[in-house]
């Protein structure tokens, strides 16, 4: 690829969620992860859903075998996530009353942030908390968390973390930070003034996670991400790209030319964020067309299939990955 002037010699570690059904039965899968990435997050297995089917025992199977898997190879893990409005059990979507819900958030992080003390570098504590028109009477997702616990679950998800894990390094984790209209400089606006309430009552928070699933049809507010990340760095916060793929559906078929926009909407992304501040990592949401939640959640209208990742679905190098390179 072009080298960018933006591109400074310091390389910014890159990774990918990693997802364990296909990490076992696809050893290229595996490969591509020992080649590509100094960061590995395991996909779902950290989630509500995974550990806590049965309520009263915690199955770390998955997460166990991905661990494992990244220590092996010397790579750094990210953790997603310890609390979320989805991918919970049913037993989770059904608690009533606020005591249940502190008793059962602090549990959980207690034991998952214990089990892997040391070893997962960074957690992405909260995820998607923030409303997502908050122009539309914000700021918060509903979600059980929020229904029963109010604003304070974030204070009770970071409190928690940080009392178990004080080395960790804990982020707020959301999407939608970079779209050109007024509802994602709302959502930037929350996160700011979620952080900074945080840090006012002395929870500790070190940084913003942007999912960033980039919606190839809309572009990106280049201005608006500068602006956000001197608002980070004024705060003293870290910025880090945590979920990054291409959502290409409303694109044409024509697989070069997806491809050859997909890059160019990274790079536009990219370069917009790492000019204001470099990012702590940069992480795809995995690395293969052959494997991506776009397929499901975003599925196109013609026989054509999604192109969202640096990798086609045959493991040969996009057009995006020579701009993700330009970083590393
Ligand atoms: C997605 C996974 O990729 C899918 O495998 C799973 O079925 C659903 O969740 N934002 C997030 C991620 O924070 O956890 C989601 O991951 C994608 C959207």
């Amino acid at each position: 690829g072009t080298d960018s002037a933006l591109a400074a010699a310091r390389p910014i570690p890159f990774g990918s969620a990693a997802e364990i059904d296909t990490f076992r039965k696809d050893a290229r899968y595996r490969e591509a992860l020992k080649r590509y990435c100094d960061v590995i997050v395991p996909m779902n297995d950290l989630k509500w859903e995974a550990l806590r089917h049965d309520r009263p025992r915690f199955d770390f199977s998955g997460a166990d075998e991905l661990v494992a898997f990244a220590e092996a190879n010397r790579k750094v893990l990210r953790g997603h996530t310890l609390l979320w409005g989805e991918a919970l059990p049913n037993w989770a979507r059904e608690m009533t009353t606020r005591a249940e819900a502190e008793r059962e958030l602090v549990n959980h992080i207690e034991i998952v942030v214990d089990r892997y003390k040391g070893r997962i570098a960074t957690w992405d504590v909260v995820n998607e908390v923030i409303k997502y028109d908050p122009t539309e009477g914000g700021p918060w997702r509903d979600t059980i968390w929020q229904r029963l616990l109010g604003p304070e679950h974030v204070d009770i998800a970071f409190r928690t973390a940080a009392r178990v894990d004080p080395k960790a390094r804990l982020v707020l984790n959301d999407f939608h930070f970079e779209e050109p209209v007024p509802g994602a400089a709302a959502r930037r606006k929350v996160a700011l003034d979620i952080c900074r309430r945080l840090k006012d009552k002395g929870i500790p928070v070190h940084g913003v996670g942007m999912q960033a699933h980039l919606y190839a049809d809309k572009g990106i507010d280049v201005d608006g991400l500068q602006r956000f990340m001197r608002d980070l760095d004024e705060l003293g916060l870290d910025v880090e790209i945590t979920e990054l793929d291409v959502i290409d559906w409303k694109l044409p078929a024509d697989a070069a030319k997806r491809d050859k926009t997909a890059a160019a909407l990274v790079s536009t992304f990219l370069d917009a964020v790492v000019s204001a501040k470099r990012p702590k990592a940069i992480v795809t949401w995995g690395l293969t067309d052959r494997y991506s939640w776009v397929h499901e959640t975003f599925p196109r209208k013609d026989s054509a299939r999604a192109r969202p990742l640096p990798l086609d679905a045959d493991y040969r190098q996009k057009p995006m990955m020579a701009v993700l390179e330009r970083y590393r």
